[in-house]
């Protein structure tokens, strides 16, 4: 018996629902399979942890999480309670930057069931590899003079390693796959950052000579994912732009709410994280509507990333036939709850 030990924090707003949603599936996961077993420990870090204890995580909390094979994290941030810089900087961006977790995947592709905003979705598969620990996301700023002189700076911090850190994980994962690289730049506008990120680009795909490669600049490349999505494999995208992009690949698979991530760990040294593209969504929370289909595909990353990659592409299956079944959240056009897309899962996987 395999045993994984994952950390899990719900964390805020939806996270609280969609996070035992997909626990209830993993945990049926493990029982259909028989050779696995998932051992899990919740922790409470999330803005109201912070409102009780002054903080977003215990102190020793990087130190416990080290443990674990995973992390698995729902959403954080409740603006109303504590200012996002506050609450994300404390727990979700610490954990990603402490654990070096440079590296954030995101898949998109079109799910069989799902109301597509596009008029003719065609049948696309992209994955987005965006850059996790810098770029646009550097913690180089500040805040200068006071009054109507008042001026916020914000540095784009690329460096060599970074950069071709994330391009050479998108080239290896293209061998995999269909074979293909696109480079979201935009060396036309941003005079420093981009034309490095163009350099260092060129350099790597000389080390991969059977992947195809083109070039797009992120405003026009934004445009073609919702006119043309099929026609891409992977992206490789620094830290804002790959933001950006993969909330659009939520949107036109159907809903941000199906999106999922994985914050990767590549050098071995600390557990890697699986949360959703998706925020809190305060504006739903409480209502149990949820859709728990981001948190649930980013539990198959989690299976994926631990080699169980059969058990993840059943798990895959199970949801495209429960949605293609009509047993869906409201923001995909169906009126089930988070609970009964959940539970209809685990009796199929059962079956
Ligand atoms: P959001 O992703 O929380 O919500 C955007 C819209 O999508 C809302 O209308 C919401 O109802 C809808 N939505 C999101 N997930 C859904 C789901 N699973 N099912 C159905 N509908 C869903 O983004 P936001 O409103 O910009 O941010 C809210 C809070 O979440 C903020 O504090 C923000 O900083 C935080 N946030 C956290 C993460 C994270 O922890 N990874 C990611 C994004 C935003
Ligand atoms: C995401 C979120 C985060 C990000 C925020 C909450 C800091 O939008 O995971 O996509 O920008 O990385
Ligand atoms: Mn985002």
């Amino acid at each position: 018996m395999k045993k994984y030990n994952i950390a899990i924090i719900p964390g805020d707003g939806i996270g609280k629902e969609v996070v035992p949603a997909a626990l209830n599936v993993l945990h049926t996961v493990a029982e259909v399979h028989g050779g696995i077993q998932f051992e899990t420990k919740e922790f409470p870090w999330s803005c109201d942890y912070y409102l009780e204890h002054g903080k977003m995580m215990d102190d020793d909390g990087l130190e416990i999480l080290r443990n674990y094979h995973a992390i698995f994290l729902g959403a954080v941030g409740n603006p109303a309670i504590v200012p996002d810089h506050v609450s994300l900087w404390g727990l979700l961006i610490k954990i990603r930057r402490e654990f070096e977790q440079s590296i954030n995947i995101r898949p998109a592709k079109l799910f069989s069931g799902l109301p597509s905003p596009l008029a003719n979705p065609k049948d696309f598969d992209l994955m987005v590899v965006r850059e996790n620990s810098e770029g646009e996301y550097s913690e180089a700023g500040g805040r200068i003079h006071k009054g109507e002189d008042e001026v916020a700076i914000q540095n784009a911090v690329f460096t060599k390693k970074g950069t071709e850190r994330a391009m050479r994980y998108a080239f290896d994962l293209a061998k995999t796959r269909k074979g293909h690289v696109t480079s979201a730049t935009k060396s036309n506008g941003i005079v420093h950052s981009m034309p490095f990120w163009d350099e260092v680009f060129n350099e790597v795909k000389n080390d991969y000579p059977d992947i195809k490669t083109s070039v797009n600049h992120i405003d026009a490349l934004a445009a073609f994912f919702i006119s043309k999505p099929q026609t891409f494999d992977v992206i490789v995208a620094s830290n804002l732009f790959g933001d950006i992009l993969t909330d659009i690949g939520g949107a036109i698979m159907g809903s941000i709410g199906i999106a999922p991530a994985g914050n990767i760990n590549t050098n071995g040294k600390y557990p890697s994280m699986f949360e959703p593209v998706h925020g809190s969504a305060p504006d739903i929370y409480g209502k149990g509507i949820a859709n728990p289909i981001g948190q649930i595909w980013t539990a198959k990353m989690m299976l994926d990333h631990f080699g169980e990659v059969e058990m993840g592409e059943r798990l895959l299956q199970v949801v495209e036939e429960v949605t293609a079944a009509g047993i869906k959240t409201p923001d995909i056009g169906g009126n089930a709850t988070t609970v009964e897309v959940a539970e209809e899962i685990c009796k199929r996987l059962k079956q």
